[in-house]
């Protein structure tokens, strides 16, 4: 019997996720298929409990529900649970367990451009759930240091207190990062600043740039935010938001099947969706 696969969110019907998913799932002569649901916040647990009964192979969650279902779930793995968050759930034997592929996906995609993140200087800009989930996974890879900049200094100071691997960081305001900037080998913008339809919009300025340093966004839509371009005139490498995506999607693919899927084939896939042919 063909197995159901969904993502549940609010909005959901931007997703590219299940064109994705199903692209896959033809790939591999698997028998199943994966639907887009849009979930109201008040019927969260009900949809939870009607995919847990109806025997869903797997879901993901996308905003705003990616906190809210923990306590629906059956389990979480320490990962998701130390974010805090969920994107991905896998039917183990009836039990939905909760897992987080945002952070160790964005690390996958950060490795098919650098060897390793360990020794590098970084900083993170942004102190919301996307920068929560990349932080924490980055400060288990050894890196020299993690800083956060954050327009509200305290967000940053709470997301530093609150993580449970041991990494030195330091919270600095915008400015700050801008006057630190030449220290970083790893610099990642993780709010929605420059996302369309404000493509003009930059979080910080980057005159004190290092030329070896990488830059990237975690934005796709525009393909190069003003910050990539901005960088790329600098000389630095530059990677955007699709390799997270798709590193995202093919960790939580692999959860459901054990297959680690084709991730050329899935770029090319989200490239076509969002109508640009290059990155
Ligand atoms: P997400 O879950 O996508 O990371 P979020 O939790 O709403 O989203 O976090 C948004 C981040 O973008 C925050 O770091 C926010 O800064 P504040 O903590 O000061 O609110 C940042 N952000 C959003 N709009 C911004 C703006 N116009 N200028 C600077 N930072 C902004």
């Amino acid at each position: 019997m063909k197995k159901l696969f969904a993502v549940i969110g609010d909005p959901i019907a931007h997703s590219m996720s299940p064109v994705m998913h199903n692209d896959l799932f033809s790939l591999y002569n698997i028998d199943a298929h994966y639907l887009p649901f849009q979930v109201k916040n008040d019927d969260l647990q009900a949809a939870v409990n009607g995919l847990r009964a109806i025997g869903v192979g797997g879901f993901n969650v996308t905003v705003p529900h990616k906190s809210n279902i923990i306590p629906f779930l059956d389990g979480i793995d320490e990962l998701a649970e130390n974010i805090g968050a969920v994107n991905t759930v896998v039917n183990e034997g009836g039990k939905l367990i909760g897992y987080n592929t945002d952070g160790p996906g964005f690390l996958k995609g950060l490795m098919t451009q650098i060897p390793t993140i360990e020794g590098k200087k970084i900083l993170v800009i942004g102190a919301g759930g996307a920068a929560r989930a990349i932080y924490f996974t980055l400060a288990k890879e050894n890196p020299r240091g993690i800083d956060i900049a954050n327009r509200t200094v305290d967000k940053a100071s709470d997301l530093i207190q609150s993580c449970p691997y041991p990494v030195v960081s330091n919270a600095y305001s915008l400015l700050e990062a801008e006057n630190h900037l030449a220290d970083y080998d790893l610099i990642i913008q993780t709010t929605l600043i420059g996302m369309s339809p404000k493509t003009a919009e930059q979080p910080i300025e980057l005159t004190n740039l290092m030329q070896q340093a990488l830059v990237c966004d975690i934005i796709y839509n525009p393909l190069e935010t003003q910050f990539l371009q901005d960088a790329k005139r600098k000389g630095a490498s530059i990677q955007n938001g699709i390799d997270m995506f798709v590193f995202q999607g093919a960790l939580a693919f692999e959860k459901w099947t054990g297959i680690f899927p084709d991730v050329i084939r899935m770029r090319d896939n989200i490239l076509t969706q969002l109508g640009g042919n290059s990155c």
